[in-house]
């Protein structure tokens, strides 16, 4: 598709983005449903600017990434009641003017763990207490029999366990919770520093499942030594994909090209390599 007068601009904010995926996957869902539109990467020190400028130019639609999903919610014309509980808004629409919030990585988390069919009897473990550990433990709670937050900073893993009526632990005695489906949703792990793990195997010793939200690698070093000791392993793409095509949704209010989102993820990490 042509880039001309009529073209819709979308993109991404957040700091740093150096490595996201999401214009390579939000471009391919444009073109395969055949809409004329742009997504770029804003990489930005200043995110009430960017909504200004989303209101003047007009941008269509932002994703909102680290470290602004709880930062710019006060500064929406209306947020959605989930994304007021979590905290935390990923989604902007713009419509007519006006800069409408939602969380969809909620929602996301719930669809990747789907692949896990032992949700409701699990003892959940989430390590991490930042504002993607605030959007899965709202998803989970009253969906398992229990949720432990482990974090490396007390303080915020007590306020996370606070607002969810769980209990919390220090990262060094994640091993405590005695889990059975342990979710990570620190940046430990990630590219480049591979090799690394938030916790280790003694943690996973009751753990029929894991789920990491890295997606880069696809496999961290937490989900190698899962696999190793039989659990079942979640990737990170899983929840990615699903948060993409819902913010796609609720941009275009379309049903996403999942397919052909999947593919621009899996050609783009390729590329990344
Ligand atoms: P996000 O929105 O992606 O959740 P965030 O709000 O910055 O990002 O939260 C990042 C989480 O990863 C936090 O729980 C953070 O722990 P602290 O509260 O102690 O900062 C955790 N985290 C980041 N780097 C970490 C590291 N090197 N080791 C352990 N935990 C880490």
């Amino acid at each position: 598709m042509e880039i001309d007068v009529h073209t819709a601009l979308y993109g991404i904010i957040g700091n740093p983005l150096g490595h996201t995926l999401s214009p390579a996957v939000q471009n391919a869902a444009f073109r395969a449903s055949g809409i004329d539109a742009v997504y770029l990467a804003f990489e930005t020190g200043d995110p009430l600017a960017c909504l200004r400028a989303a209101k003047a130019l007009p941008i269509k639609g932002l994703s909102v990434t680290i470290p602004f999903k709880s930062l710019i919610l006060e500064h929406l014309d209306s947020v959605e009641p989930t994304a007021v509980e979590i905290g935390a808004v990923n989604t902007v629409v713009n419509r007519e003017g006006m800069l409408h919030g939602f969380n969809t990585d909620a929602p996301a988390a719930l669809g990747a763990l789907e692949a896990y069919a032992g949700l409701d009897k699990s003892h959940c473990l989430l390590l991490g207490a930042g504002g993607a550990a605030r959007a899965i433990g709202f998803a989970l709670k009253g969906r398992c029999r229990g949720i432990t937050i482990a974090n490396r900073t007390g303080a915020r893993a007590e306020a996370l366990a606070r607002a969810l009526g769980c209990r919390w632990v220090p990262m060094s005695e994640a091993h405590k919770a005695g889990a059975d489906l342990v979710i990570n949703t620190t940046p430990v792990g990630m590219h480049p520093e591979t090799g690394e793990s938030p916790v280790s195997g003694r943690v996973l010793e009751h753990a029929a499942a894991v789920m990491d939200i890295i997606y880069r690698p696809r496999r961290t070093a937490l989900l190698e030594t899962a696999a190793r000791m039989g659990c079942v392993t979640i990737g990170g793409e899983e929840m990615f994909l699903r948060q993409a095509a819902d913010q796609f949704s609720h941009w275009t209010r379309r049903a996403a090209p999942v397919d052909e989102m999947r593919t621009a993820f899996e050609d783009a990490l390729k590329g990344a390599r």
